[in-house]
């Protein structure tokens, strides 16, 4: 098992360079089902997430090969329709195919995603919507059994606004007979790129980055894809600033999209920090005076669950009282016990933490629980004093793409080693 140590650093300084986004980059590959030609990526990131989807892909019959940060996919040689418990329990988002393999082959198998880290996390809300577009479906063996001669476009509300769920249907409708509309749609830029390459690959899809996507079906005819660059990865973005934040430091992003660190970027500004962006290049410049700040998570543009973990570690170095609301998931406070280990003050009550900042951190030996709790765990073994060694942080790669490196590059001495 690898250790990753975070020994304490004065300040960090230089550039760090954004990779493609895990979030968008899945559901991509997921849509390439739906393809009729071998297809591209660019700037795609080399996550242990995309690894299991590409193994996913792999039984299915599909094939794939990187070069470098280009991925092709071919999906012409699917010849299975399963989705087993193997994969499907390593990565919740393998839900993505149950959309794309029900329009093209009228019938798939994919394992029920159980609860996990950061809540229960049903996928209701995308069996719904699949059997109003006709689906028959049943829950058997711990499988998704869904089956259709043709799926029928009709109009989705969603009861609650979900990514994948906005992504399955998205891809379910693209081959359907008719015209679906998907009301209450997710806006995250995740999903917009994921519309924009249906659409570039010849779907007509209105709406798209909005709450209200309009799809006309294509009655089974499969689509011509073309090249696309994964968008840069915003919460890996919002993280990188929250090393800047905690260590008070001057660093500089490049490849990210502003508006979509939007809502991080502003509430580190309420923190005291300052920002200098030119183009694709954000510069995090220094605070006076650390301020406490208060935060709840929402939806896209809002501030992301995402990022509520890291921001959270950045908070037990401002001054006074921070409050954090977590209004997606029930369950994602699993790093506050890991933080409160290296001497934060953070105290939960339902949904609401509450940080009293200050607090001196020290270093300790720290255990990953999901990703993004993992990557609060790294921010605060920056600031704590001596060293800090997190367990478990296969969590950290399944989404940031060479981590030690990267934090290496902007002068933390991080190092992994075996346990
Ligand atoms: C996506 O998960 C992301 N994953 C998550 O990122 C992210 O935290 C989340 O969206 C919210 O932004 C991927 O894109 C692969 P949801 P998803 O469906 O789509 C409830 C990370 O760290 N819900 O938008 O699974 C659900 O329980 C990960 O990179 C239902 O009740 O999230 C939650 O409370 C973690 N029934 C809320 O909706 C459903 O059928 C939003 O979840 C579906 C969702």
């Amino acid at each position: 098992m690898t250790l990753l140590h975070i020994p304490q650093v004065d300040t960090l300084s230089g550039e760090v360079s954004i990779s493609g986004a895990k979030n968008a980059a899945l559901p991509l590959i997921a849509s390439t089902i739906l393809a009729k030609n071998e297809v591209r990526f660019s700037n795609m990131p080399r996550v242990v997430d995309v690894y299991t989807l590409l193994k996913l892909f792999d039984l299915l019959g599909a094939s794939s090969s990187f070069i470098e940060d280009s991925l092709q996919i071919d999906t012409s040689t699917i010849n299975s329709t399963t989705a087993t418990y193997d994969i499907v329990r390593k990565m919740r988002a393998s839900i993505l195919v149950l959309g794309p393999l029900l329009s093209r082959f009228g019938e798939c198998k994919v394992s029920l995603p159980g609860g996990c880290a950061i809540g229960q996390r049903p996928v209701d809300l995308h069996l719904k919507a699949l059997e109003k577009m006709g689906a028959e479906i049943v829950i058997e063996n711990g499988y998704i059994h869904a089956k259709v001669s043709r799926l029928k476009g009709c109009d989705i509300i969603f009861d609650k606004i979900t990514v994948t769920g906005t992504q399955n249907i998205v891809m379910a409708a693209a081959l359907a007979k008719g015209t679906t509309k998907i009301i209450n749609a997710a806006k995250e830029p995740e999903v917009a790129q994921l519309c924009l390459l249906l659409k570039e690959a010849g779907l007509d899809i209105e709406g798209v980055g909005t709450g209200e996507l309009v799809i006309t079906g294509r009655d089974g005819e499969l689509l011509d894809f073309k090249e696309t660059a994964v968008i840069p990865d915003r919460i890996e973005a919002g993280t990188y600033l929250c090393a800047g934040a905690i260590t008070n430091s001057r660093i500089t992003l490049n490849k990210i999209v502003y508006e979509h660190i939007e809502s991080t970027a502003e509430k580190l500004k309420e923190m005291g920090f300052g920002f200098e962006l030119e183009g694709s290049k954000l510069t995090l410049l220094p605070a006076k005076k650390i301020t406490a700040v208060s935060i709840t998570t929402s939806e896209f543009p809002g501030f992301p669950t995402d990022m509520q973990a890291q921001l959270m570690a950045v908070a037990t170095q401002a001054e006074g009282v921070s409050t954090i609301e977590e209004r997606l998931f029930e369950n994602r406070f699993m790093h506050v016990a890991e933080l409160n280990r290296l001497g934060a003050d953070i105290r939960i009550k339902g949904n609401m933490a509450t940080v009293y900042g200050k607090s001196k951190l020290i270093g300790a030996d720290v255990m990953a629980t999901d990703l993004r709790a993992s990557s609060a765990l790294v921010l605060a073994g920056l600031v704590a004093q001596g060293e800090t060694r997190i367990h478990r942080v296969y969590h950290l790669f399944r989404g940031y793409e060479h981590l030690a490196q990267k934090l290496q590059g902007i002068g933390a001495d991080v190092y992994e080693s075996d346990e």
